[in-house]
């Protein structure tokens, strides 16, 4: 299995990596970190991204990259945290950057994309632009708490959310108590 997460700049950009960091060593895993999730990455945690062992780093400038050709084999793609700016992007069609051509390939080639836009209220051009994606079957699924999964850390949030999106993705894991 290949899947590719993009990691874009808005609140959060760590759950990308973190996305990364817990999927099965067994997936072929490659990572997008667009400038701005740099930048939030150090305004926030002061961090600069470490990528889990195993996992191919491409640059967002690059759009030659596999992703940008539907003739390449990609069976899923996470984009988390998604900012407003790459939802809006993708919504229109704008493909100006690897992380945003990946997903337009994704949405023409009819295959698994899974968008975690973040921001904190919507507004109605947001909340249209993730309508528009989800009738053409991009799944939307913000980082969103589930009080039923015993969360008492912030980690065990995070394991629950990255959870969600691997099932999402089709992939097993066992990252939180699931509701019996
Ligand atoms: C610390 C910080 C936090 C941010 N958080 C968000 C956010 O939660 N949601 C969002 O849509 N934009 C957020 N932004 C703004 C985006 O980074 C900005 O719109 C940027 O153009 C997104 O570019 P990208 O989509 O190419 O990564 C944040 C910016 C900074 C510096």
């Amino acid at each position: 299995m290949r899947i590719v997460v993009a990691i874009s700049g808005a609140s959060g950009a760590s759950l990308g990596l973190r996305a990364l960091e817990w999927m099965p060593e067994s997936i072929e895993r490659y990572a997008i970190i667009s400038d701005h999730a740099r930048v939030v990455l150090e305004k926030e945690q002061a961090l600069s991204p470490v990528l889990p062992k195993g996992v191919t780093l491409l640059d967002d400038r690059d759009i030659s990259a596999g992703p940008a050709s539907g003739s390449y084999r990609l069976d899923g793609m996470l984009l988390a945290p998604c900012s407003m700016n790459s939802l809006a992007k993708i919504a229109c069609g704008v493909a100006d950057t690897l992380s945003t051509r990946a997903a337009a390939v994704m949405i023409k080639e009819q295959r698994r994309l899974v968008l975690a836009p973040r921001e904190m209220p919507l507004d109605a051009i947001a909340l249209e632009n993730m309508l528009k994606l989800a009738r053409l079957g991009v799944v939307i699924a913000p980082p969103m708490v589930g009080y039923y999964a015993a969360i008492d850390s912030l980690e065990k949030l995070e394991r629950f959310i990255v959870g969600r999106w691997l099932d999402q993705l089709g992939i097993s894991h066992d990252l939180f108590r699931r509701w019996r």
